[in-house]
């Protein structure tokens, strides 16, 4: 069965009967293959890939070009699911024309979409992508590009002040002409509070951020059980452990070579006896025969 795109007219209308958006990230072919045919709506090529598929520490090192390769193997796999980029670090914080051409790259390569961090202060660089074209998706709350700011990976809008602020910023996002916005490691009762008060033409998910929204993200990785590092947040929910399962499969792969059971006969190509028979008897010769006159003896060592 070939679904449907989804584009935003059909995240909106999920929306208009209550139905939850099913959000991963992902950032290669494979994976990107299995949750379109799973079904999911939208895949975030996350920059949450220089951790997750790089092993840097913080999303602040990958770049456009990086985030370039990972986007192309997402978008040939995703045949239904609705695709947005990630735009990194630096790639659309300087102006507004950084911001439409790294957008447009991402557009170029086959996203539906591009997501970029903060509130009124990326406003304007809202603005311009979407007047040049482009679907934005905003991210509020814990915006990891600001990590030094924030002081590291802490749960956003705990207070009514902050609450407040994280709506004032979302109602930027929503006059700039977002289509959406991420909440990432808030309250459920400030998520709530901000979906209820930004506008019915604004689709509000979350990540970590409780279930009154209108749809679910996970890092795939969290979710799968590969993430190879040190944060585990608190929200995820662990659907396989396909780290351990990919460990102990090399851990059987090379007792086998070791022990000579790998490769076994089922593994080996059959020809003809007589044939194997001919190959086997040369083997112990010290000669092979040239192809034509004109080509020289090779000599075989031992
Ligand atoms: O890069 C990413 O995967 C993200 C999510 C954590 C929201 O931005």
């Amino acid at each position: 069965m070939t679904a449907r795109k989804v584009t935003v007219a059909t995240l909106s209308a999920l929306k208009a009967r209550s139905e939850k958006a099913v959000f991963v990230t992902a950032y290669d072919y494979p994976t990107a293959t299995f949750a379109d045919r799973a079904g999911v709506d939208m895949i975030l090529v996350g920059d949450s890939a220089a951790m997750t598929m790089l092993g840097l520490p913080s999303t602040l090192q990958i770049g456009l070009d990086e985030m370039l390769v990972f986007i192309r193997a997402v978008t040939r796999a995703a045949q239904h699911a609705f695709v947005i980029g990630d735009l990194p670090f630096l790639s659309y914080q300087p102006s507004d024309e950084t911001a439409i051409r790294s957008a447009g790259a991402f557009i170029a390569a086959g996203c539906d979409a591009v997501k970029c961090e903060g509130g009124a202060r990326v406003a304007p660089r809202v603005r311009a992508m979407v007047d040049a074209g482009i679907a934005v998706m905003g991210h509020l709350g814990l915006t990891p590009q600001n990590l030094g700011q924030l002081g590291g990976y802490r749960v956003q809008g705990k207070s009514l002040a902050a609450a407040e602020q994280l709506l004032r910023d979302a109602e930027s996002l929503e006059r700039a002409g977002v289509f959406a916005i991420l909440l990432e490691a808030v309250p459920a009762e400030t998520a709530a509070f901000v979906r209820e008060r930004v506008g019915d033409g604004v689709l509000v998910y979350g990540i970590g951020a409780g279930p009154h929204v209108d749809g679910q993200l996970v890092i795939s990785h969290d979710m799968l059980g590969n993430f190879v590092g040190e944060i585990a947040p608190r929200f995820v929910k662990r659907y396989a452990e396909v780290g351990g399962v990919v460990e102990g499969a090399f851990r059987d792969y090379a007792r086998d070579v070791r022990a000579g059971v790998f490769p076994g006969p089922e593994h080996c190509y059959q020809i003809d006896p007589a044939d194997e028979a001919l190959i086997r008897a040369a083997r112990t010769t010290r000669t092979v025969r040239p192809a034509s006159r004109a080509t020289p003896v090779v000599e075989v060592r031992p």
